[in-house]
């Protein structure tokens, strides 16, 4: 069965594997968003059915949520929880100082606001979303729909003054319509290329009044799990300073294939 999965989501499988290691007996955990987080959320719900493991989860869109409850995973809110001991989400980007783009798939408001009530946040990874400076990936900005076109045209105003290549902000489509958040919110994306001064952008960004939130994740993540089509799992540690390497067998996990949607 693992024979019919890509290169890229072995990668995304073995690092979200690896992942689940971290859950323990009684956690509260956050549930990211996006493919490689709906495979830690299967094999989260794997380990609550065949292992009897014992967690809430804590969604962070309405799509995660759905997908916990279909895996068995008890899902609570965040204010149920009110604090978290790990959050498990994939990124866009991470660099080498495990700061992030988030927000790809939309979700980047729950996900910081889940991410920083947490102990620990663990992100998880293809090698591919590694870059030396972050802003290849366009940056996620989530804006109150009022008045979004001036709060877009501030923005290209402010990035002028910013360390970044470009300045293009486009409002995010679904369709015909504006992509529309689970909060009711729209998201621009900023074609940046490179973004110099992450700490000092994220910050000016969020300065903004039209600005909900930011994609970039500074100073949150403390382990990066990457990983590799191969099944090898390198597991960074930004706190402890190390590098653990590693190697999953994915024949282990064939039932997660089975029922694969997406
Ligand atoms: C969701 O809003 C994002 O932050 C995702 O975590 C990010 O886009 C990674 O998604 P993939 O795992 O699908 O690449």
């Amino acid at each position: 069965m693992s024979g019919e999965l890509s290169p890229i989501d072995k990668a995304k499988f073995v690092a979200a594997k690896r992942a689940v290691d971290f859950v323990e007996d009684g956690m509260r955990v956050g549930l990211g968003t996006g493919s490689t987080a709906a495979w830690m959320v299967r094999c989260l719900g794997e380990l609550v059915r065949d292992d009897g493991l014992k967690i809430c989860g804590v969604p962070t869109s309405v799509r995660t949520a759905e997908l916990a409850r279909e895996v068995g995973i008890d899902v609570i809110s965040l204010d149920e929880a009110k604090w978290l001991d790990l959050t498990i989400d994939g990124a866009d980007e991470f660099d080498g100082d495990l700061n992030l783009i988030k927000g790809g798939g939309g979700a980047l408001l729950q996900e910081k606001i889940v991410a920083t009530a947490s102990d620990q946040m663990i992100v998880i990874a293809d090698v591919g979303k590694e870059v030396e400076h972050l802003g290849a990936f366009p940056l996620p900005v989530e804006v109150i729909p009022f008045g979004w076109q001036t709060t877009r045209a501030l923005i290209e105003e402010l990035l002028v003054s910013m360390d970044v290549l470009g300045r293009d902000a486009s409002l995010r489509m679904n369709g015909d319509h504006p992509f529309v958040t689970d909060e009711g919110n729209y998201i621009l994306d900023l074609h940046l290329g490179r973004i110099g001064n992450p700490h000092q952008l994220a910050m000016a960004l969020n300065q903004m009044p039209g600005v909900v939130e930011n994609g970039l994740f500074m100073d949150i993540c403390d382990v990066v799990i990457v990983g590799h089509g191969d099944g090898r799992v390198e597991t960074r540690n930004i706190n402890e300073g190390t590098v653990e390497q590693d190697r999953l067998d994915f024949l282990e996990s064939e039932n997660l294939f089975s029922d694969l949607q997406d």
